[in-house]
């Protein structure tokens, strides 16, 4: 089988994103444009990736690591002038070299099979992904001559009022004969609107020495968006929403409005789960079957385990176990693990903790720094005290222990298993097993006192 190469266009600097993060490194989905491409082309199958970089360089690196090779882009001079970078790394190679932009995160690895297979099956030089555009404009566009072959590639700022009447549309992906690409690249001038050294221009010139030059037409337009701006991001933002969301669906997730659900790229979602209207889940969470994840809940980079119920509330770096529960509106912060069949209720913020099976958090509380046991009671409105205004300290409390309302546990503090904490108590020191801490004022009634109270207030 004949090798094959990639090279990805990543060296621009996207003025028109008219922002300080390198335009290829803007997400769609929560994740980078270019890293879209690189899922893609790895699926499509290559034998080596060389990305091509210049402005932002550090950091595209550092999101690719060992998924590309990289040559350096020092000035950005056009995208053929882009291509030749790779001439020291590709140039000897003997096979077929497709190029791609980092700026085309919708493309899918289908079509670049499919780009790939057309391309060798009619022994082209060069083949073109083309696409038809409803509105064209900014695209480069693929004229044909008479016998409908293509002819060359004209940029929107180089057209003629006829040749921008065309909508066939130049999607900045190409499948080249690697060798025939590296020596029509030095022949590319710049003499053009924008003096920058154009790759579309390889095709006329290849087409002129009688090579065989194919344009191979995609069906959906949507793949072949290119993100220039924030609008075209939005846009790839939404398409990319719709493709990931229905997916899940064909996995046998319940999405309840698909319009208003934002799952990011990565995420794993089991079957028989549901997902009501203005959830987010984003980054490497993975959720498990027959959850419900209610309303207005964000999840991110978590675990939840089967049968679990999100209502309303924030889960971040953290982990939630079969059968468990929180919400509404609670928050679990990094670091925490909620146990088998634990009930978190409702404004209860949990920060670096694991909490085990069956334990019970029912409202206003806040648990920072934690260990609890199992089948453990907290009352409303206890409150961890992990901070002396200088370190943080942990708390543990062991099995069966029964924490009243409004416990202060002031850390560091161990409460053994089977132990009582009398509510409104503040509790400084260890509690041994089977205990009751009670830390509190006794009460005293005065009696008669409402007699004594001037005529007016009784
Ligand atoms: C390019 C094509 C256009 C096509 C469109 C598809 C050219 C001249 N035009 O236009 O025909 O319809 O893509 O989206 O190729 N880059 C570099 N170095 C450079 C310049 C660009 O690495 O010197 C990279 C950019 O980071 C980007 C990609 O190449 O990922 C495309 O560049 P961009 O400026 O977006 O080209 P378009 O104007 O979109
Ligand atoms: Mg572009």
């Amino acid at each position: 089988m004949t090798n094959r190469f990639a090279v990805v266009l990543a060296a621009g600097q996207g003025t028109r994103m008219k922002s300080k993060l390198y335009k290829v490194l803007h997400q769609v989905c929560g994740k980078a444009m270019v890293e879209h491409v690189i899922d893609q082309v790895e699926t499509a199958g290559v034998d080596k990736v060389v990305t091509v970089v210049g402005h932002g360089a550090d950091s595209v690196k550092e999101i690719l690591d060992v998924r590309s090779e990289y040559v350096l882009q020092e000035e950005q001079l056009g995208t053929g002038h882009a291509v030749l970078q790779a001439v020291d790394v590709l140039g000897k190679e003997v096979g077929t070299t497709l190029v791609i932009c980092g700026d085309t995160p919708l493309l899918t690895a289908e079509t670049l099979s499919s780009l790939l297979a057309y391309h060798e099956q009619h022994d082209a030089k060069a083949t073109v992904l083309t696409a038809h555009a409803d509105n064209p404009f900014g695209y480069g566009r693929v004229i044909r001559n008479t016998e409908k072959h293509v002819k060359k590639i004209v940029e929107q700022k180089d057209a003629s009022t006829e040749e921008a009447s065309v909508q066939e549309i130049n999607t900045g992906t190409y499948v080249f004969d690697n060798q025939f690409l590296f020596e029509a690249l030095s022949l590319v001038k710049n003499d053009n609107v924008q003096g920058e050294y154009y790759l579309p221009d390889v095709i006329e010139i290849l087409k002129n020495k009688n090579e065989i030059v194919m344009a191979y037409q995609m069906e959906n337009m949507d793949e072949a968006l290119g993100v220039n701006d924030r609008i075209a991001l939005a846009e790839a933002a939404n398409t990319m929403k719709k493709r990931i969301n229905k997916k899940h669906m064909q996995n046998g997730v319940t999405i309840l409005d698909p319009a208003n659900t934002y799952i990011e790229a990565d995420v794993i979602i089991g079957s028989d789960t549901i997902v009501e209207p203005n959830v987010m889940i984003k980054g490497k969470t993975i959720i498990g079957e027959e959850c419900m994840i209610g309303s207005s809940s964000v999840i991110c980079d978590s675990k939840i385990g089967n049968g679990v119920r999100v209502t309303s509330s924030h889960i971040e770096q953290s982990e939630m176990v079969d059968g468990s529960n929180i919400g509404p509106n609670s928050h679990i912060r990094p670091n925490s693990i909620i146990g088998e069949n634990v009930h978190i209720g409702n404004y209860v913020e949990v920060k670096n903790s694991t909490i085990a099976k069956d334990t019970r958090v029912g409202h206003l509380t806040y648990i920072g720094d934690a260990d609890l046991g199992e089948n453990i009671n907290v009352g409303c409105g206890t409150v961890f005290v992990n901070y002396d205004g200088k370190n943080k300290h942990r708390t543990s409390v062991g099995d069966n222990s029964f924490i009243g309302c409004n416990v202060n546990l002031v850390a560091p503090v161990n409460v053994a298993n089977n132990a009582f904490l009398a509510a409104g108590s503040t509790i400084t020191k260890n509690v041994p097993e089977g205990a009751m801490g009670i830390a509190r004022s006794r009460q005293e009634n005065k009696d008669g006192y409402w007699k004594k109270l001037p005529p007016s207030q009784n």
